[in-house]
């Protein structure tokens, strides 16, 4: 068993001992007592508690897109409502219920079952503990229960999850806290103001509940919407840079191999998601200016100076392009620096060294990269993969940064065969 998993096992294993500890601690302090509201309330919160599993909401940020299920909200407002045995029973069967609706694996039913029973039965043991029904629920003190009971929940079903996901992606936990901090931010100022509204609801005057469905399936449908417009966009993109690399026979596939090679490359540097992301995008979208740039001059095997200028026109006809797009505005920057060189003889602005964006020196090593290894109109020969490999190691320090061709050479070598399949059927027998 590897490292990782067996701390996995380990994690799913210490979180379940907890979550049994809350659950027998819960029985024995509070009785099993059920009045004919509870029951109703309870029918309907655990009907919510599914429903919402089974219809996520998708809040697109930037690029990027986060699902968040509104159950986190309910199950809060169970812990309130309820003493914490029953909010024990209610939330862990929601969970179960919608894991198997939406076919979760069994570990992962196991892992959200002890996590969501734990944070939403110490929440509740709080609220038990700490909440004054005799004050009202807006008063100061219950108020500020209420705030921190938020923060307990939140903290502690956040905690394991992030704990397992930074086992998963081999990551410390801490950086990938603050990598995910934008997501964390939408699901802790959305889902537990609503929490509370359900909670003032539902203690005063259930039925105004129904009041706020109206608004939620509203917010529901504009989030989706949005969502649909950025995969579209991102797909009209993705389809132009295939046109782009179908305008000369040579370059089918280019991007695609580009975009693989720089996000190893990404993720061999550990940078943070949305920063992989976003290179990874402007990598797919590098060569989008060459739409503008006449076929006759991009098929030259010997272009002359002046139509040199103009093929190099493409990085700003492609940062121009993608830069009317506010939300993919960030990538436009390393589209333009693509070509940039170490040394500072790249173009369009000759930067040198670090000045060049990151993103645009990656990418430079991805193109190059394959642009030596596959055949193309203006060169005879076409180098192997080692021999590819080899000239990397050539130019760093001069063409492309040298720290980071170490790291490409490593992560090229171990993507040979997915590259080699993408290539054509000469470089498939090397
Ligand atoms: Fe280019
Ligand atoms: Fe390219």
């Amino acid at each position: 068993m590897k490292k990782t998993e067996k701390r996995i096992y380990l994690l799913v294993f210490l979180l379940l001992l907890f979550f049994l500890f809350t659950l027998a601690y819960s029985v024995y302090k509070f009785k099993f007592i059920l009045t004919k509201n509870d029951i109703v309330f309870l029918i309907i919160l655990l009907a919510s508690i599914i429903f919402s599993d089974k219809y996520p909401v998708i809040i697109p940020i930037g690029t990027e897109v986060s699902e968040l299920s509104v159950s986190t909200a309910i199950t809060f407002t169970v812990a309130f409502l309820f003493n914490p045995t029953l909010t024990i029973i209610v939330v862990v069967l929601g969970t179960i219920i919608s894991d198997i609706i939406t076919k979760k694996k069994w570990y992962k039913i196991l892992f959200n079952t002890a996590n969501i029973g734990t944070a939403t039965g110490i929440t509740s043991l709080f609220f038990s503990k700490f909440y004054n029904p005799i004050l009202p629920f807006t008063s100061p003190q219950n108020l500020g229960v209420v705030i921190f009971g938020a923060a307990t929940h939140f903290f502690l079903e956040s905690f394991f999850l992030y704990l397992l996901l930074s086992f998963i992606v081999n990551r410390p936990l801490f950086s990938f806290y603050v990598e995910n901090i934008k997501f964390i931010a939408v699901e802790v100022l959305t889902l537990y103001p609503l929490g509370i509204v359900l909670m003032y609801f539902f203690k005063y005057n259930p039925l105004m509940n129904a009041f706020l469905l109206p608004s939620l399936i509203a917010v529901y449908y504009a989030l989706q919407r949005r969502y649909v417009i950025i995969q579209e966009t991102k797909n009209a993109l993705f389809a132009i840079a295939e046109v782009v690399d179908k305008k000369i026979p040579d370059t089918i596939d280019h991007t695609k191999r580009v975009a693989i090679i720089t996000e190893a490359i990404c993720n061999e540097l550990q940078l943070p998601l949305s920063q992989t992301n976003e290179i990874v995008l402007a990598a797919m979208l590098h060569d989008i200016g060459k739409i503008v740039i006449p076929d006759f001059i991009l098929k030259k095997s010997d272009p002359n100076d002046d139509e040199m200028e103009v093929i190099h026109l493409h990085v700003i006809e492609g940062e121009k392009i993608v830069s009317r797009l506010s939300l993919f505005r960030k990538g436009a920057v390393i589209i333009r620096h693509h070509h940039e060189k170490w040394d500072g003889t790249g173009y369009p602005d000759h930067l040198k060294g670090e000045e060049i964006p990151l993103g645009s020196r990656i990418i430079a090593i991805a193109d190059s990269f394959d642009a030596m290894t596959t055949q193309r109109y203006y060169r005879d020969r076409v180098k192997s993969f080692d021999e590819g490999l080899k000239e990397l190691k050539a130019c760093a320090g001069t063409q492309f940064d040298p720290n980071l061709v170490e790291i490409a050479i490593k992560v090229i070598s171990q993507k040979r065969e997915e590259l080699l399949k993408l290539m054509y059927p000469i470089l498939q027998s090397q």
